[in-house]
């Protein structure tokens, strides 16, 4: 079947969401395939900022079949508010627009309390991504169809013993006490009966009906665990190999977008070559409003990594590129982007004019400031792929779209 897969191609946070809103108005079946409660997705719809964290963007749009891949992690509580907490803005999600697949692995509040009490190193989001995979990974994780197939009392006995042993041999306090959590969590899980299942077979039958999937990626190439940052990066495979293992089935994928920040951001520890730790930074974060959308941190910010780009096409076989956030460069004198990596592996820059015409309102690329265009050009030029989208400004329609976007 053809599919459509949007991936983030630096540290995540790319702007994604907005992209992958307007994709979706055109797609049958959206899918996540990887993380969790980590993510966040932020869409501006009629001026009203909506965050998705766990629920894939197609949510937004009433005809679409929106997929909780078996790659993914789920924590029942946080899904079921995030369904409540949307349900003014987009009615009931049940059975006909949600489906969790029935193997995502369960986070629960004890994953998050590990996550609190060990992630400060990495600067996790603490929604207990990482001691949830390790469980999946260590054989001793909690599957939802597990706990909806028989009596949860014993699994989550196992669950609780384990992380008494790990507070012991990490000599921290206690974790939670099981009637703490478990009467919530196992009405949590029971609640979502209605909607979980079997992801391969709902992407079958779209397929049957010649209709069209999206991939949607959370994070970023560089947060992934096998081609990322490494140990600075997330738990899961954020990558094309990830989004075809979670969802569970071959699907051909067509479209290959890769999604940058005309700038560059990251939050959590660890390298960031174009990094800008100085007063510059500081405005970027300001003029960008970069802090976290899941936990509020402020980003660190730099320039486009170019080198860092490559890697991602690399890694993903991108064939289109969608840049973000265009309108926070503009009003600067000069324009920096790094080109190259010296020995040493420092970024070598290349400046380039900046423009200070707003671009607020902007619909076509021809409309843009020489300037912009040229940097736009340049981008294409040196990472040879064309550019599907430039966003402009926040709002769904503060967008330039180009046909390669849809073809
Ligand atoms: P975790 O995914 O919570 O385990 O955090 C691991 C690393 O990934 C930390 O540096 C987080 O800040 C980062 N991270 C996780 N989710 C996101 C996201 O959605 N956007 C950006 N960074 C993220």
């Amino acid at each position: 079947m053809p599919a459509t897969m949007i991936l983030g191609a630096q540290w995540g946070d790319e702007g994604k969401g907005k992209i992958v809103d307007l994709l979706a108005a055109r797609m049958d079946a959206v899918a996540r395939f990887q993380g969790g409660a980590n993510a966040g997705h932020s869409v501006v719809v009629d001026g009203r900022t909506v965050v998705l964290h766990q629920l894939p963007s197609g949510v937004l749009h009433p005809h679409c079949r929106n997929l909780i891949g078996p790659g993914c992690v789920t924590d029942p509580a946080a899904l079921l508010r995030e369904i409540d907490d949307l349900r003014p803005v987009v009615g009931d999600l049940g059975p006909t627009r949600l489906l969790v697949s029935a193997n995502v692995h369960l986070v629960t509040p004890l994953h998050r309390w590990f996550d609190v009490m060990q992630g400060e190193a990495i600067g996790t989001t603490g929604r207990g991504i990482g001691p949830c995979y390790t469980d999946k990974v260590a054989r001793a994780g909690l599957r939802l169809g597990d706990l909806l197939g028989s009596d949860p009392g014993p699994r989550l006995q196992e669950h609780q013993e384990r992380f008494e042993a790990l507070a012991r041999a990490f000599r921290l306090p206690p974790p939670p006490a099981p009637e703490r959590w478990q009467p919530a969590f196992r009405e949590a899980v029971a609640a979502l009966r209605p909607v979980a299942g079997d992801v391969a077979g709902a992407i079958r039958e779209v397929d049957q009906r010649g209709g069209h999937l999206l991939l949607e990626g959370a994070q970023g190439t560089m947060l992934d665990l096998d081609h990322g940052t490494y140990p600075y990066v997330t738990s899961s495979s954020t990558t094309v190999g990830g989004a075809l293992s979670g969802i569970g089935c071959w699907v051909e994928l067509d479209r290959r977008i890769g999604v940058a920040k005309a700038y560059a951001t990251r939050v959590g520890n660890g390298p960031f070559p174009t990094e800008l730790t100085d007063a510059l930074g500081e405005e970027q974060r300001r003029r960008g409003r970069e802090y976290g959308a899941t936990t509020g941190r402020p980003r660190r910010c730099g320039w486009l990594d170019l080198p860092l780009l490559r890697q991602a096409c690399l890694v993903n076989g991108f064939n289109r590129l969608v840049l973000t956030k265009l309108d926070v460069l503009t009003g600067l004198p000069t324009v920096r982007v790094a080109t190259a990596t010296d020995a040493d592996g420092r970024p070598i820059y290349t400046d380039l004019p900046g423009w200070t015409d707003p671009l607020a309102g902007l619909t076509r690329r021809d409309q843009l400031p020489a300037a912009c265009r040229a940097f736009l050009a340049f981008v294409e030029e040196r990472l040879e792929l064309p550019l599907a989208a430039v966003s402009v400004g926040p709002d769904r329609q503060e967008t330039i779209v180009e046909e390669t976007l849809w073809h």
